[in-house]
């Protein structure tokens, strides 16, 4: 008997990339292939690619560059370009990379267990296959077959929506995702409960609009979490990431209801605190908006933690504008903040308003951003020093191998000594804070 094929997945950028690439490890181990531990080890090498920025689109051509020796050496290795640069770009990898066998956009994975059989059985028409049809059915992956290691232990990500029907002027996400197609919630909650009876005590739901899952039967997001709260053995739930345009009453609501299994920590991404940027970008909600939408959820929940995503540097960005979401970040005091310079994406209408902003200048507010919301954590985080939280155990801190590393469900991190083990829930009472993290002494499990 010959040896199993063995693939080895390289993968960057969001959540649902991590979960697709879950996806397609479990299509292949489904059709006898197993893992291997690099790319030099596999017969099947796959990079799972993220557009978001620039920057992260062209990490596949210097990727490709990296592995051309491996292909020159052993022109038998399949190479396959998936997620959203495959999606982008389709036939123009080939392009700059001749040498990729296959490209298999982000509604595809099914599909990918077949055309690599067929490359490494040498049929030549499989050669330079693209497929970057955008599915509908891609949300029906069947559960039991995802590979569940990527994640930290005891944490599991499950898809509830794909897609995004919002056109914000500067993201590529609408095209490279497709429109927005939501999973039936039984379905969601068998694969809920499948978990629970494997050990999972955590569950993230995933979309890139995610609170604006609606099932085949009209059930919505809060009805999901409602229902999710009763399963047994789940002590965590969380979803990401919600559009503020539709975070509706009833949601936060359902959300309180749920609590104390739903997480108090919710991701709302804001963008800018200017309302004409906001206008500009097309986001559905000005800086008022915003603001009501953070005190309907802070007088239902007044505990709750709260993460966003900021883009400085937008194309019709002023000075004042700018100021604006410093003011914003002041008064809304965030715990955890995502700020990224504006990148020009290929498709898009923020380019055609305005021309893009010196690099410099974006680079000096993203610092004038960061330096104050690091005030800002430094101050929320300090909050934690004498209190008593849970941890879910993810590792060993990666700077210091003697403390273990996890975070609690408000998604504060926090490093301990002492016996424990991933996947573990700990009581940690916390001693200290820096805008980052908490540490403290481990006081028993949870
Ligand atoms: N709904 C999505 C948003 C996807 S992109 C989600 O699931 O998170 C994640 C973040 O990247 C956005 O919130 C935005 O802040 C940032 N982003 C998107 N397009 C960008 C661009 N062209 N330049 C810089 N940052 C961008
Ligand atoms: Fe992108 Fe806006 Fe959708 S940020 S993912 S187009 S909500």
């Amino acid at each position: 008997m010959t040896a199993p094929a063995r693939y080895h997945i390289e993968t960057w950028g969001c959540q649902m990339n991590v979960l697709d690439a879950d996806k397609m490890s479990g299509a292949l181990e489904a059709a006898g292939y197993v893992r291997a531990e690099s790319a030099a080890a596999a017969d099947v090498v796959l990079l799972n690619t993220c557009s978001i920025r620039e920057k992260a689109a062209e990490k596949v051509f210097s990727e490709l560059g990296r592995l051309k020796p491996l292909k020159d050496l052993r022109p038998d290795v399949v190479l396959g370009v998936c997620g959203c640069v495959a999606q982008q770009e389709g036939e123009a990898i080939f392009d700059r990379a001749p040498y990729v066998d296959l490209v298999i956009g982000t509604r595809a994975t099914r599909s990918l267990p077949l055309l690599v059989e067929r490359l490494r059985e040498g049929d030549e028409t499989a050669r330079h296959v693209v497929d970057v049809e955008l599915r509908n059915d891609s949300i029906h992956f069947p559960f039991d077959r995802i590979r569940r290691d990527i994640t930290g232990a005891g944490k599991a990500f499950v898809t509830i929506i794909e897609g995004c029907n919002h056109r914000c002027t500067f993201c590529i996400v609408p095209q490279t995702r497709g429109r927005e197609v939501s999973r039936d919630m039984d379905d969601v909650l068998d694969e809920v409960r499948a978990l629970a009876e494997r050990g999972f005590q955590e569950v993230e739901f995933l979309g890139q609009t995610v609170n604006a899952y609606r099932d085949p039967q009209g059930r919505a997001l809060g009805d999901l979490l409602r229902q999710a709260s009763r399963v047994a053995g789940i002590e965590r739930i969380r979803f990401t990431t919600s559009h503020p345009a539709q975070m509706t009453d009833a949601l936060m609501d359902a959300m309180a209801a749920a609590q104390p299994r739903l997480c108090s920590y919710l991701h709302l991404p804001v963008q800018s605190g200017s309302t004409d940027v906001l206008r500009a970008m097309r986001r559905g909600y000005d800086r008022e908006g915003y603001r009501a939408k953070i005190r309907g959820l802070r007088t239902r929940m007044p505990e709750l933690c709260l993460g966003t995503d900021v883009i400085v540097g937008f194309p019709t960005e002023t000075e004042g504008d700018f100021e604006q979401t410093l003011s914003l970040l002041e008064e809304v005091e965030f715990d955890t903040v995502y700020s990224f310079t504006y990148s020009i994406r290929p498709g898009t209408v923020a380019p055609t308003l305005a021309p893009d902003l010196p690099e410099e200048v974006k680079f000096e507010r993203l610092a004038r951003l960061n330096a104050l919301q690091k005030t800002v954590q430094e101050r929320r985080n300090r909050r934690w020093i004498g209190r008593s939280v849970e941890v879910l155990v993810e590792g060993p801190n990666r700077r210091n191998a003697r403390e273990w590393t996890g975070r609690t469900p408000e998604a504060r991190w926090v490093h301990f000594e002492g016996a424990s083990a991933p996947g573990r829930l700990e009581h940690v009472l916390v001693g200290q804070a820096s805008a980052y993290s908490l540490r403290g002494e481990i006081i028993g499990g949870a």
